[in-house]
């Protein structure tokens, strides 16, 4: 099995001025890292500014084919919270049940989960899921998040599924 290739995308004004450490991105490398056969192939912090948030998803999935990109902030109600309106434009196919099953097993932990407006979809070979930007609201989406990814990204890659079956029968 090719390893699991992850771009972490941390969105955040003042992360990106380095008033404050990346501390969402930190625990999502750091789950990343706790994956077997997974790895951290891009990394980079940048404004709530949709033209940077864009310019890095586009590159991750166009020119480096990654299979996985996480983004973390930029999903809620502030005013430069623009996220998703970078994302959206860039998904070929969306996946609504990533972002509503997020959404509905976050109200566990708390009613703020609503507020979340985060996306989820598909570029070419890539999964693009936009979460929350607090280390807590991270630890808590991949929790939800890991028994799925592993066939998500298989099925993606044409490696499970009838795609695959078609091929072993061929
Ligand atoms: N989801 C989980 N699982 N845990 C959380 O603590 N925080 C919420 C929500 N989703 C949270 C969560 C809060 S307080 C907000 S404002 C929204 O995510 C949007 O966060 P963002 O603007 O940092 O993306």
């Amino acid at each position: 099995m090719r390893p699991i290739r992850v771009g972490i995308l941390t969105v955040s004004d003042r992360a990106a001025q380095g008033i404050y450490p990346d501390e969402s991105g930190a625990a999502l490398r750091e789950w990343v890292q706790a994956q077997p056969g997974w790895t951290v192939a891009q990394y980079a912090v940048v404004p709530d500014d949709p033209q940077a948030i864009r310019q890095a998803l586009q590159a991750w999935c166009d020119a480096e084919g990654l299979d996985l990109i996480l983004t973390t902030g930029g999903t809620g109600f502030g005013p430069r919270d623009l996220t998703p309106e970078a994302t959206r434009p860039l998904l070929e196919r969306e996946a609504p049940g990533i972002a509503e099953a997020l959404r509905f097993y976050s109200l566990q932990h708390t009613p703020f989960a609503m507020l979340s407006r985060g996306v989820a979809g598909i570029r070419g070979r890539t999964l693009i899921i936009n979460l929350p930007g607090s280390p807590r609201a991270v630890r808590e989406s991949m929790a939800l998040l890991a028994p799925v990814l592993p066939h998500a990204i298989a099925l993606l890659r044409g490696e499970s599924g009838p795609a695959a079956e078609h091929r072993q029968r061929a």
